[in-house]
């Protein structure tokens, strides 16, 4: 099966009112991990590619590895690069065949952001393949400065609906990230902050009333941090902060109702890895296969995908819509 289209994927989501999840591949055992996964929840899925992950694995190792799980799987998948930082990046990845790409100019003012992204927008519609962009800046609420949080938009780090309405017309994206309190890593909150999913709701209706339709919102930073994966790491050797906070699954859930309809995930692919490697390496000290601790590790973060796909996204049972 070949890949099949982000557009197609999207349309697929929103009709049915699941989230996407686009998790993260650095490498073939968290390939295989997301893959296995969705094959037996037969769920569709959103394979990303970071800067980070084609500078780690090299970019031909990586289609040449996705070419295999596409080949081998019978689930739709499609290709997107995670925050490509420049246009030439994009181009590359659209090159290439990426079904879609982000172009993160976030940190950019409103005006340069929408001429970057518009860039790419133009470039990328030509080659067939759509554009995610990015509105506000994912500083996460713990570092939130609220409307003194600087040039992003009006309301400092955070997504302004009505931005959000002119960005899109004026840039042409296909989808939008939005910041809403959420952050990228293990830590993501300190004490009782949350995700605005007040804001969330504001962001889609505006879009909605606009005539934009049923406008694709996507949420980065959606992993939960579970505790016991990071208590597991902790007692296995590792130093994982006491503070470390993730969004809370609940939330994801409201979130994906609301209309985010892909779903960020990787550290919390990171966290199932390191800790089932982690427990071999504590446990049989004497092993230095890297099957014995890479294969765990692959089953580990199959687990953790099955139960986002299941119980978080909803998409469990979609592939074949
Ligand atoms: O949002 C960032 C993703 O977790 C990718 O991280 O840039 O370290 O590959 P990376
Ligand atoms: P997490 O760090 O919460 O997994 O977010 C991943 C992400 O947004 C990738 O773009
Ligand atoms: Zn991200």
């Amino acid at each position: 099966m070949p890949l099949t289209h982000t557009r197609d994927l999207f349309a697929k989501a929103l009709k049915g009112k699941y989230a996407l999840g686009a998790f993260n591949v650095n490498n073939m055992e968290l390939l295989q991990a997301i893959i296995e996964a969705c094959e037996e929840e037969k769920a569709p899925v959103m394979l990303q590619i970071s800067k980070g992950a084609r500078e780690y694995a090299n970019p031909v190792y990586l289609k040449k590895l996705i070419e295999a799980a596409v080949s081998l799987s019978t689930i739709p998948i499609a290709v997107h690069l995670d925050h490509g930082d420049t246009f030439e990046l994009c181009k590359q990845c659209i090159d290439e065949g990426f079904t879609s790409v982000m172009i993160d100019a976030s940190h950019e003012c409103f005006e340069k952001n929408v001429e970057i992204t518009k860039k790419v927008v133009d470039y990328a519609h030509k080659h067939n393949c759509v554009v995610e962009s990015e509105l506000g800046h994912l500083v996460g609420a713990q570092f939130d400065d609220g409307e003194e949080g600087g040039c992003h938009s009006a309301s400092g780090h955070y997504t302004v609906p009505e931005e959000a309405v002119k960005f899109v017309k004026e840039s042409g994206c296909d989808s939008l990230a939005v910041a809403i309190g959420n952050s990228h890593g293990a830590y993501k909150f300190k004490g009782t902050q949350h995700l605005d999913l007040e804001r969330l709701k504001l962001i889609k209706k505006a879009l909605l009333d606009a005539g934009m339709g049923d406008y694709p919102l996507v949420l980065h930073g959606a992993s939960s941090v579970p505790k016991d994966l990071a208590v597991k790491i902790n007692q296995f050797g590792g130093n994982m902060g006491e503070d470390t906070a993730g969004v809370p699954e609940a939330d994801i859930e409201v979130a994906r109702r609301i209309g985010c309809t892909k779903v960020n995930i990787d550290t919390d692919l990171r966290l199932a890895m390191t800790a089932a490697i982690r427990e071999v390496f504590a446990t049989k000290p004497k092993e230095f296969d890297p099957r014995k601790y890479l294969g765990p590790a692959r089953k580990a973060t199959k687990e953790l995908v099955r139960h986002k796909l299941k119980n978080v996204l909803c998409c469990a049972g979609h592939a074949f819509d």
